[in-house]
């Protein structure tokens, strides 16, 4: 493909990936035969803007990788990257479903964040692979410590939605060590504390809008 016919199926994931349950998930979902709790109006209403907020995590996470695998060259570590990508996907649908069941539309902003994180992770692959496995590493360590919170937030008549979170905090804990064991740089704690903040400007507007 030339750059143009990748830039516009780029942008064409991106446009799926973002506003449509576009994606099928590759292992079951989670909370599948777990019974739906009655849950009154209040928690559902709190879970469902909980997963909004995952849910675009898992676009952002859809940018992130795509822009890492467009520039970083991965020698020897590209198939374990894709298949985290790979597992991302199924978060995605899962994220998707648990939104429907939920009743819940995905965030507005979705574009937005998965323009923002593609642009990072080209920027961070062509830093060098080094840097690229170092912003995955501490991307995913940002997530798990962000899933620990939503675990505890939830009504803890959910059990549908606490499955679903628990099997993401266990691949996500694995992608990052994935990331440090081929080869992640640390890195600098100021980057990290705008990653960060990035993050939260991202949990607060989707929880929302
Ligand atoms: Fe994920
Ligand atoms: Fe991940």
């Amino acid at each position: 493909m030339n750059l143009v016919d990748q830039i516009i199926c780029e942008v064409d994931k991106g446009i799926k990936f973002s506003l449509h349950n576009y994606q099928k998930e590759n292992r079951r979902y989670p909370a599948y035969g777990i019974n739906e709790d009655n849950l009154s109006e209040i928690e559902r209403s709190h879970s469902a803007n909980l997963m909004r907020v995952n849910h675009s995590g898992e676009v952002a996470a859809q940018g992130l990788y795509r822009g890492q695998a467009m520039t970083a060259k991965l020698e020897g570590t590209r198939e374990k990257m894709d298949h985290a990508a790979q597992e991302e996907l199924d978060h995605l649908s899962w994220c998707n479903k648990r939104l429907e069941e939920l009743n819940e539309h995905p965030s507005l902003l979705n574009p937005a964040w998965y323009a923002l994180s593609f642009g990072m992770g080209a920027a961070a692959g062509l830093a060098g692979d080094k840097w690229s496995l170092g912003f995955v590493h501490e991307t995913e360590e940002q997530v798990v410590k962000h899933l620990e919170g939503h675990l505890d937030d939830l009504s803890l008549n959910d059990k549908k939605t606490a499955a679903i979170l628990e099997q993401m905090q266990i691949d996500e804990s694995k992608h990052s060590e994935e990331a440090l064991e081929s080869g992640a740089e640390n890195l600098p704690e100021g980057l990290k504390k705008v990653m960060s903040v990035i993050a939260k400007v991202m949990t607060r507007t989707s929880y929302y809008i």
